[in-house]
Parts: structure tokens; sequence; C-alpha cells
């Protein structure tokens, strides 16, 4: 039997889930298929509830529906309630069931990136948004001490207080730097059509990861400079890949490798 998934959010039309999926089924020489559908907002319950009906194993959540979906969910796994956003679902035995694989999917970009989490004692997270807290639980689980900077100082205090994390004020973050293996940006800066983030690395230590969670372009400003200091750095396309294992293994029953090749492949599509 061919298993069907999906990715639902809205927009959807951009997303690389379909084409990343669709590399692995015919890898794996599987007849199962990943689409994308576009739910806005009104239609999610609705949406949610029908597509077991429709032969549906399960799928990924996307913008705006990650914490919205979780109120859909009969079972939702401790990295999801960690992070407060499900981004991956299956469909069990009639139970809908809602997992984070975000978190994992950071982790292992930065593991197979070069990063030493032997290393790596406290991270400086910019941004205090959906994927800030996906990096955070990600560096908790690992035993990294985390502190957040955000331009809007509440949303950064409001981290601070749900996971226990130090506080900066975005104007002052390079003062600290120094205290930091681990610098991961989370905003939108730097993203295509945005603005750079504009940060002086120069109080980083030389054994100091950056890592930027955008990943289009590839190299973001930030990577640029980092680059040109010398620092390792670790781009953000392999957590968009590294994410997605977990949810095809689930639903396809074959674990699906990180290739070199997929990744070339996934690189066309930017
Ligand atoms: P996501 O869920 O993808 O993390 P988000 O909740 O919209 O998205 O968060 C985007 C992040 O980028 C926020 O930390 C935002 O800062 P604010 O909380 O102050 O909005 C940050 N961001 C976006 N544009 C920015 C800019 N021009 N300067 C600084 N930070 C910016």
């Amino acid at each position: 039997m061919s298993s069907k998934a999906f990715i639902i959010g809205s927009p959807i039309e951009h997303s690389l889930s379909p084409k990343l999926h669709n590399y692995w089924l015919r890898e794996h020489g599987l007849t199962g298929s990943y689409e994308a559908i576009n739910v806005p907002p009104e239609y999610l319950a609705k949406t949610v509830r029908a597509l077991p009906g429709k032969g549906y194993v399960g799928g990924n959540v996307t913008i705006p529906h990650k914490e919205k979906v979780m109120m859909l969910c009969d079972d939702i796994d401790q990295t999801a309630l960690a992070v407060g956003a499900v981004n991956t679902l299956k469909f069990e035995h009639g139970k809908i069931k809602g997992y984070n694989t975000d978190v994992h999917g950071f982790t292992e970009n930065l593991r197979s990136g070069g990063a030493d989490f032997s290393v790596i004692k406290s991270a400086l997270v910019l941004g205090a948004g959906g994927a800030a807290r996906a990096v955070i639980v990600a560096c908790m689980k690992n035993n990294i001490r985390v502190a957040v900077t955000n331009r809007t100082f509440e949303r950064a205090e409001k981290l601070g207080k749900e996971y226990g994390a130090e506080i900066y004020n975005w104007d002052e973050k390079e003062k600290h730097l120094g205290e930091f293996q681990l610098l991961v940006n989370t905003t939108s800066l730097g993203m295509k059509n945005q603005p750079p983030l504009e940060i002086d690395l120069s109080n980083l230590g030389a054994e100091a990861v950056v890592n930027d969670i955008v990943y289009n372009p590839i190299e973001t400003p930030l990577l640029k400079t980092a680059r040109a200091l010398g620092l390792e750095t670790v781009d953000g396309l392999g957590m968009l890949l590294h994410q997605a294992v977990d949810g095809f293994e689930m639903w396809f029953g074959k674990k699906p490798e990180v290739t070199e090749a997929l990744r070339k492949y996934i690189l066309d599509f930017l």
C-alpha cells in the first residue's frame, strides 16, 4: 500500500518540503506521495480532522499553523510541548499525534556541520519568535546555557522567564559575544528581500560557531562576515533537511539520509 503525506500551511506554494520528500520517495523506490495543501487559518480544524479519512498517514505543519494545530492533537510529544509548536503529525489508530522535529533538525545540522557539542557551553540566540523557541529547547537538551536577545525586548523577556534563559538588550548584544561558543540567528534578517543582520562579530572567541537558520540565500551576510573572520559557520539548509528525517520514517517506514547529493538538489530550488 502506498502512503500519502502532506504539508499544510498558508502560503505553501514555495515550500521545499515536497521536493525533499519526493526525492527520498524516489530514492527508496516507494510509491507513496507527499503534497502541499494550502490551508487558510479558518479551515485548519476542519481540514486536519478530514485528512485521516482521505487516506493520509500524516504530514508536516508550517506557518501559520504550528501552534494552533496543537489543540487538534490527541497526543503531543514532550519536545513539541516544550517548544509550544507541532510541525509533524502522525495519524495512528484513529488518533492525531503531534511532534516537533525542528529541535532534532537544528541539533543534527550543527553536528553534521562539524560543531563540537562538548566545547559549546553557552549560546546566544538572536530573535524570539517560533524558530527561537525550537533552538532554545535544542540547546537545553544538549546542556547548553542559553541567552536571548531580540529587537522587541518584551518577547525576549517572555522566553527568558519561560526557559530560564538570560536576556540581553538588542543594542548591547555585541558586548556579550565573548561569553558564547555558539551564535544563532533566528530572526528573518539576512533572508532574501530582507535587510541584512548587522552585527560586529569581533568579540566572538576564535572557537565560536556561527549558525544562521536562514537558508535563502545559503550564505547570509552574517555567515559571510563570520567566515571572513575565520570562524566556523553552519548554514541553515541542513536544519530543513534534518527535521524531515523523522517524519519521512514515521509515514513511509524507511529512515532517509541527508546526503550531499540531496543538499545540491534542494539548493537548485533556492
Ligand atoms: P518565526 O516564528 O519564524 O521565528 P517571528 O515570530 O515573526 O518568526 O519572528 C521573527 C523574528 O525576527 C523576531 O525575533 C523579530 O523581532 P521582533 O520580535 O522584534 O519582531 C525578528 N526581526 C524581524 N525583523 C527584524 C528587524 N528588522 N530587526 C531586528 N529583528 C527583526
